[in-house]
């Protein structure tokens, strides 16, 4: 038998980095998923197929110390993460039983889509389900946190693995989370190819912060964005939630976490008629998000050199599921 779940991936439409410090964030849910195919082994062994996740398509068998030699950091990482997931799982329904996981994903790998938590929500939730278990959103969702920030040592803020499981647009503050009632956004994406390091983004707000009570007032400035960017959420006003993503973005910036081919892809979106356009996630390269209600954002980022891929998202309402 195997058992298949899968997870959506996410874009902050408000509030990172700032998140950090405790100001609130508004992550949505997309419609591009990771999924993770869990199987039952008669030995004791974790063995990873992770087609997607290179090139060539790529297996590990994990044994007891067997160190992972793999070229590609970002997949060395994901294959962490699995690890993790597979571990948690395992402990959670009280099993040693050998697993295979194979682990497909639409999200490229550290782009700020979200990819990670994706991947571990899936697999912990197909591992748990594969070894008779049953786990619930906030038992998940608490599991797929604690994977992450081992992984990141301790460097996790709990919006990605929260938005992975329960889907939708939802408003993370602090320990506070939960789901936001959001009409559909016509979210448009654009990748440079690139990944940002997330540690060093994060590290570099948190000395600019304390060496700059202004740099402290933008971190503060960005939470006010998204207070405001709740109230346009919830009145489905494009344009001001355009505006607010373009203000969001300039305070990124500020900030030191963009980077010449965010904000080359963030002007060809706002220029082919997006309502606004911002970095998601932690920066330095990755992803962009517009909002485009009747533009051609889309095409615009295909036109610009540094675009790698363009595609049009929609919020994705449903969280994990089994497939
Ligand atoms: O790049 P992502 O999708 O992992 O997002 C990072 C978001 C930060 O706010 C920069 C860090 C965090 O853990 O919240």
């Amino acid at each position: 038998m195997t058992t298949s779940s899968s997870a959506p991936g996410k874009v902050y439409l408000f509030g990172e980095h700032a998140v950090v410090y405790g100001e609130p964030a508004i992550p949505c849910a997309i419609d591009r998923r990771a999924s993770a195919t869990v199987e039952r082994r008669a030995d004791d062994r974790l063995r990873v197929h992770a087609p997607a996740l290179s090139l060539d398509g790529l297996t590990v068998d994990f044994g007891d110390d067997v160190a992972v030699d793999v070229d590609d950091e970002r997949v060395a990482a994901a294959l962490g993460y699995v690890r993790g997931a597979v571990e948690s799982a395992r402990e959670y329904v009280d099993g040693t039983a050998g697993l295979t996981v194979t682990v497909e994903s639409d999200l490229p790998l550290g782009a700020g889509l979200g990819s990670s938590a994706a991947v571990v929500v899936a697999t912990i939730h197909a591992a748990v389900r594969e070894l008779g278990g049953d786990i619930d959103d906030d038992e998940l969702a608490e599991r797929a946190y604690r994977v992450e920030a081992d992984v990141q040592d301790g460097e996790a803020s709990r919006a990605d693995t929260f938005c992975a499981t329960v889907g939708g647009a939802v408003r993370v503050e602090g320990e506070d989370r939960r789901r936001l009632d959001a009409p559909d956004l016509p979210l448009v994406v654009g990748y440079d190819g690139r990944s940002g390091n997330t540690g060093e983004l994060v590290a570099g707000v948190r000395q600019r912060r304390e060496e700059y009570g202004f740099a402290a007032d933008t971190v503060e400035a960005i939470g006010d964005v998204v207070r405001e960017g709740e109230g346009a959420l919830s009145d489905n006003d494009t344009e001001t939630l355009g505006e607010l993503m373009d203000f969001d973005h300039g305070l990124l910036c500020a900030l030191g976490v963009s980077a010449r081919s965010l904000d080359e892809m963030v002007w060809a979106a706002r220029e082919g008629g997006a309502a606004g356009a911002k970095l998601t996630g932690a920066g330095g390269g990755g992803c962009v998000v517009a909002l485009d209600d009747g533009g051609d954002a889309r095409r615009a980022l295909e036109l610009s050199p540094v675009c790698e891929t363009a595609f049009d998202a929609a919020l994705d309402r449903e969280g994990v599921r089994a497939e």
